[in-house]
C-alpha cells in the first residue's frame, strides 16, 4: 500500500513538472517525449528499439532484460561454431549506446516489476520476451535420466546459466533427435564435430571436456512425416554431409517417389531435397566413399517416426531406448499429415533430445495469452484489447523463423506503434517518469540492474579469459558471477 502511495506521488510530481515546465516553456526535466519500454533483449528487442529510435527522433527507448547479459538466442542459441551469424550483436550495440536507449538488465519482468508498473510509467510497452518454454513430447517415459529438451541441450552448451546444472550423459554410443528442424542439426552437429573444431569457438569448457569424453558415434534425426516435409534449410544440411570424420547413413526406401515429386517443389525446397537424394541415392565418388570408410561417426534421417515412448531401464530410470510409430503420410507438400499405420518399432539409445520446437509462456496474468498457439493475441504487433500494448519476435509469431524474420517482424510492429502515436491512438500528450520511478521501485525490492556498460565489463572479463585457450570468449556461466564482474 505504502509503495502504491509513494509511486503514485512521484507520477504525480512528475506530471506537474512537466505540465508547469510545458507552460512556461523552460526546459526543466529533460523531456516528455514519448517513452517507450521493451521487455527482453534478443533479437526482436533490439530491433524493436532501433526501429522506434529511427522513426521517432523524440522517442526514449529503455530495454528491460532477466539476465544481467544482452542478445537472446544470439548468445544463447545460436550454435558456438556458426560466429558470423553473431554478427548482429554490432548493431544491437550501436543501437544500445544510443543516448536515447538504456539498457536494464537483471530484471526479470513478471517478478521483479509487473506489466502494469511499466504501463503507469511508460507510454507504451512492447513485450519482446522470445519463447523460453519448450514444447512437450507428451508420451511416457519423457521423465527419464537421459532425455532433453533441445532448449536445455542447447542452453547447456551455450552458457545459458539456468541449464548449466544438466550435465547430460553422452556415455551411450547412439542419440536419438526427434525433429528435423535447423535446431534438431544443430545439435547433430555439436555432438558430432571433432572437439579440435569446437575448441575454437566460444563453446563452454564444461561443455568441451564432455564432448571430449563422449562415446556417442551415432545420431539419428528423426521426422514425423517424409523429406520432402523436412523442416531444416540447406545450410545446415550441407554442413552434416560435410562434417569431418562422420559419414550420411540414410534409409533408402523412405526416399521411394520423393524424385518423381520434385518438379512440383518451390525451389529452395528442391535444391534442399535433391541434396537429401544425392547424399542418400548416389554411390560416392573415390574419395567421398574413402572418407566416409574412414569416418568413426555417422548421422542420418529417419523419416515417418513419432514417438510413442521413451523405454528406460527399471533400476537405472535411464532411457535405454525409445519406441516410435510408423506412419505414412495423407496427403501432399509441405501440408501433408502423418497417419500412424498401426505399427510400432524400437530404437536402441541412451541419449533422446527432443527438438519439436521453442515455446513462449505467459510472464503476468495481466497480459493476453493464447495458450494454443503460444502467442500473445495481436494484430500488427499491437495486442488485442490493450490500448498501448505491444508485442515483436517470436511472442507475437511463435518460435519459427531466423534473424532476419524476426528482425522484420519487428520492424512491423515498430512502425504501428509510431503509426499510434503519429495518429493520436496511442495517447502521449501526458508525460510518463519511464526508467525514474521503475529504478525507484527496483531499488526498494533489492533489484540491481546492470546497464550497457557493466555488460561491457562482462564482455570484457568473457574475451580476456577465452584469449588463454584461444577461444573468442569463455562464457561467464552464473548470474553471480556475472554480477561480481559488475562490481569489480
Ligand atoms: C537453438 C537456436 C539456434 C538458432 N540459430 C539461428 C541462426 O543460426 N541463424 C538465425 O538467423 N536464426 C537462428 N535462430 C533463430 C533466432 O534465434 C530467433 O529468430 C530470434 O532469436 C528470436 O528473437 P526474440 O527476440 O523473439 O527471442 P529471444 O532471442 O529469445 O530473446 C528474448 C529475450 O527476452 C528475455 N526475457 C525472457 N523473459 C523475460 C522476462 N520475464 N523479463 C525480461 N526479459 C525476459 C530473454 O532473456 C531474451 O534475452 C536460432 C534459434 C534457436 C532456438
Ligand atoms: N542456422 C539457422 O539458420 C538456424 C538454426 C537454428 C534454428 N533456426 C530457426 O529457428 C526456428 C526454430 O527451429 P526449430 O528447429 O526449433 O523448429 P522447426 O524448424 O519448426 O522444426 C521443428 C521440428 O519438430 C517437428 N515436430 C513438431 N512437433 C512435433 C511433434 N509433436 N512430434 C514430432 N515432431 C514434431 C517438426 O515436424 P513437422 O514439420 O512435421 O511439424 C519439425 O521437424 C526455425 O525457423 C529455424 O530455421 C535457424
Amino acid at each position: 500500500m505504502l509503495l502504491l502511495v509513494f509511486y503514485m506521488v512521484l507520477h504525480w510530481f512528475y506530471w506537474r513538472a512537466c505540465v508547469i515546465v510545458r507552460g512556461s516553456g523552460k526546459a526543466f526535466f529533460a523531456s516528455c517525449n514519448p517513452k517507450i519500454c521493451v521487455v527482453g533483449s534478443g533479437p526482436a528487442g533490439f530491433y524493436t528499439a532501433q526501429h522506434l529510435i529511427k522513426a521517432r527522433q523524440d522517442a526514449e527507448v529503455d530495454i528491460y532484460e532477466r539476465l544481467p547479459v544482452p542478445f537472446g538466442l544470439v548468445r544463447f542459441g545460436v550454435a558456438p561454431d556458426h560466429p558470423e551469424v553473431k554478427n548482429v550483436i554490432n548493431t544491437f550495440t550501436q543501437t544500445a549506446k544510443q543516448s536515447r536507449c538504456s539498457f536494464y538488465g537483471n530484471v526479470n519482468v513478471g517478478k521483479d516489476v509487473s506489466i502494469e508498473e511499466l504501463q503507469q510509467a511508460y507510454h507504451a510497452v512492447v513485450l519482446s520476451y522470445g519463447a523460453e518454454g519448450n514444447r512437450t513430447m507428451g508420451v511416457p517415459g519423457e521423465q527419464l535420466a537421459g532425455v532433453y529438451s533441445a532448449q536445455n541441450f542447447v542452453g547447456w552448451y551455450n552458457g545459458l546459466p539456468s541449464c548449466q546444472e544438466l550435465n547430460p550423459d553422452l556415455s551411450c554410443e547412439t542419440a536419438v533427435i526427434l525433429g528435423q528442424g535447423n535446431v534438431a542439426l544443430d545439435i547433430a552437429r555439436i555432438l558430432l564435430s571433432p572437439v579440435d573444431i569446437l575448441k575454437k569457438t566460444d563453446i563452454t569448457q564444461p561443455t568441451l571436456e564432455a564432448l571430449e569424453r563422449s562415446q556417442i558415434r551415432n545420431v539419428l534425426i528423426i521426422g514425423r512425416r517424409g523429406p520432402l516435409q523436412i523442416a531444416c534449410t540447406i545450410k545446415e544440411l550441407r554442413e552434416m554431409v560435410n562434417l569431418p570424420d562422420t559419414r550420411p547413413e540414410m534409409v533408402a526406401a523412405d526416399f521411394n517417389g520423393v524424385a518423381e515429386a520434385l518438379k512440383d517443389v518451390p525451389r529452395p525446397r528442391k535444391r534442399l531435397t535433391e541434396l537429401m537424394l544425392k547424399t542418400a541415392l548416389d554411390t560416392p565418388g573415390e574419395k567421398e566413399q574413402e572418407r566416409r570408410n574412414k569416418a568413426s561417426r555417422s548421422w542420418g534421417f529417419r523419416f515417418f517416426r513419432s514417438p510413442v515412448e521413451v523405454l528406460g531401464d527399471p533400476d537405472s530410470m535411464r532411457v535405454v531406448g525409445i519406441r516410435l510409430a510408423v506412419n505414412r503420410l495423407e496427403g501432399e507438400g509441405e501440408g501433408a499429415r502423418a497417419v500412424l499405420t498401426g505399427e510400432v518399432e524400437d530404437v536402441k539409445c541412451g541419449l533422446v533430445i527432443s527438438s519439436i520446437g521453442y515455446k513462449s509462456v505467459p510472464i503476468d496474468p495481466s497480459v493476453p495469452f493464447d495458450s494454443r498457439k503460444a502467442i500473445v493475441p495481436n494484430n500488427m504487433g499491437r495486442v488485442q484489447h490493450v490500448s498501448g500494448l505491444y508485442c515483436s519476435g517470436w511472442l507475437k509469431t511463435g518460435p519459427t523463423g531466423v534473424i532476419a524474420t524476426t528482425m522484420n517482424n519487428s520492424f512491423d510492429t515498430a512502425r504501428s506503434l509510431v503509426e499510434d502515436i503519429d495518429s493520436g491512438t496511442l495517447d502521449v500528450s501526458i508525460s510518463k517518469p519511464g526508467s525514474q520511478s521503475i529504478s525507484a521501485l527496483l531499488e526498494k525490492r533489492g533489484v540491481k540492474p546492470v546497464s550497457f556498460s557493466d555488460w561491457e565489463k562482462i564482455d570484457n572479463a568473457e574475451m580476456k579469459k577465452g584469449e588463454a585457450s584461444g577461444k573468442p570468449r569463455e562464457k561467464l556461466l552464473s548470474v553471480e558471477e556475472m554480477l561480481r564482474v559488475v562490481q569489480t
